[in-house]
């Protein structure tokens, strides 16, 4: 018997069960759903709606259910459709009809925004964690390498010689934007629909404010409607997921580049690289691929969510239960991205010699010579001009910047003199570029400062908002005292 077979003269065909229901998926939201009937049964009591002697009832049956289901006794049955409806049912087995009294003043439609909202704040407060450790694991590494020299690229081409620490800041700075972009969405999450009802609030004196409080809600949707109707909070998730995806795939595709013989310039720890069935020597970067590849099953949830809410009219849809597995999948996806990561940033190993080789074979000075020719008071566009010829020079004769004698520089503008060699040397190249954000050791060392104090601000909002999501820790919300 169906919950809701009051008006209903036949069974639901079996398809129909099947293609409607989302037990399959939605049961990983049990804690949370049981959570949420807690704080409202408890509301009910607390309000006069329920006699107090009911509440306790629902409220021992609820935790028995709990029970139940943690020792794996429990069975989920697509004939009840969703996590809502076999936890209601569970329960009026439990504890019989009274059980049917938790669902007073609510709907399945402020029920399960409300098990969203509590299941997403929690995981993205751990996404934001893991976020964190692969920012200090990265942080860690450009503080051992303010020495490592490498060329840094445009085009993939050698451009200007750069600091290993400066190019992995680079990553640490992205990170940053994630992380703030994923507190900000976390405000958003963390508000209370329930007590929405289906569309239109409900006839009962309920105290929205009370379950806030007993949810750890720092706020309260103020129009029902929009409460159950919208799931703009996911689709923020999920567009910082992807904007995250997007930084973490472009740091394996590094990883992968510089791993390989060509670059050789670090090579993954054994422990988190595969071989070959056929071929005996390889050593593949499989997990910074695979990260690299699962970037697009996050940017195609994100496209799946915002089509799924295009267009429907207000309140709740069915369409809307296609919310959850694209949400599932992107926590998912990006817990084993991060986890991976860090281990892995902090356990390669980077070849410092071999970059300082590629800086020094290179034309990634070039710059430096037009600008030491601007100090000589030449013009720009005609140093570019003259630094050009020499460098065309240089290929042909086989030779690079520094090989030239001091007559070939001069050949090129009398103005040059002993001193390009050092105005040439990598260090000073990598040294002279000294403002702010720039590549020079100690512009570096500032940026892992200012980086650093990001991290403890973030760990204080963490440490501020954890005891809030713990979903554990809520369970006795309804209990009397
Ligand atoms: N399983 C449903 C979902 O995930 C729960 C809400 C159902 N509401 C309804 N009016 N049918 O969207």
């Amino acid at each position: 018997m169906k919950l809701w077979g009051g008006r209903f003269t036949k069974p639901t065909n079996q398809l129909v069960d099947e293609y409607t229901s989302s037990i399959s998926f939605d049961q990983q939201m049990w804690r949370q759903d049981i959570v949420g009937s807690l704080a409202h049964v408890a509301m009910l009591g607390k309000c006069g709606i329920l006699p107090m002697e009911e509440v306790r009832q629902i409220i021992a049956g609820l935790k028995k259910v709990k029970d139940k289901i943690e020792r794996g006794q429990a069975e989920f049955l697509v004939a009840h459709e969703d996590v809502h409806m076999n936890i209601e049912k569970m329960l009026i087995e439990e504890i019989g009809p009274v059980g049917g009294k938790l669902h007073t003043g609510r709907s399945r439609n402020d029920q399960v925004a409300t098990d969203m909202h509590l299941y997403l704040r929690e995981k993205l407060m751990e996404i934001i964690q893991l976020a964190m450790y692969l920012q200090e694991a990265l942080l860690e590494k450009a503080g051992q390498h303010l020495d490592t020299v490498m060329p840094g690229y445009t085009h993939l081409q050698r451009a200007q010689p750069v600091l290993f620490g400066y190019h992995l800041m680079a990553y640490v700075s992205m990170l940053q934007r994630d992380i703030e972009r994923m507190t900000e969405t976390w405000k958003r999450v963390n508000v209370l629909p329930l007590g929405a009802g289906a569309l239109a609030g409900t006839t009962f004196p309920i105290d929205r404010a009370f379950v806030a409080e007993l949810l750890q809600f720092d706020g309260i949707y103020q129009n029902s409607m929009d409460a159950v109707s919208d799931r703009d909070f996911i689709v923020e998730f999920l567009a910082d997921s992807a904007i995250l995806m997007a930084h973490l795939s472009r740091l394996c595709e590094e990883l992968v580049i510089w791993s390989s013989q060509e670059f050789s310039f670090i090579e993954l720890d054994d422990e988190f690289c595969t071989g070959s069935s056929i071929m005996p020597q390889k050593k593949n970067p499989d997990v910074a691929e695979l990260v690299r590849g699962k970037t697009g099953r996050v940017y195609g949830n994100l496209f799946g969510l915002l089509t799924v809410l295009k267009g429907l009219p207000l309140a709740y849809n069915k369409d809307m239960q296609e919310d959850k597995e694209g949400m599932f999948d992107t926590v998912a996806t990006l817990h084993g991205a991060l986890a991976l990561l860090t281990p892995m940033i902090s356990t390669m190993q980077v070849k410092a010699d071999r970059m300082r080789q590629a800086v020094t074979q290179d034309f990634s000075n070039a710059t430096d010579l037009a600008d030491y020719l601007v100090r000589k008071n030449m013009p720009f566009r005609q140093a570019h001009e003259v630094v050009g010829k020499a460098v065309l020079y240089c290929i042909e004769n086989n030779k690079y910047l520094l090989d030239m004698s001091l007559a070939e520089f001069q050949s090129f503008s009398g103005v040059i003199g002993e001193d390009v060699y050092e105005a040439l040397a990598v260090e000073t190249v990598v040294n002279a570029r000294n403002v702010l954000g720039a590549t020079a050791r100690g512009q570096v060392e500032e940026q892992i400062k200012v980086f650093r104090k990001h991290l403890e601000q973030t760990h204080d909002w963490v440490e501020k908002n954890s005891q809030k999501v713990m979903i554990e820790s809520l369970i006795d919300v309804g209990s009397p005292a």
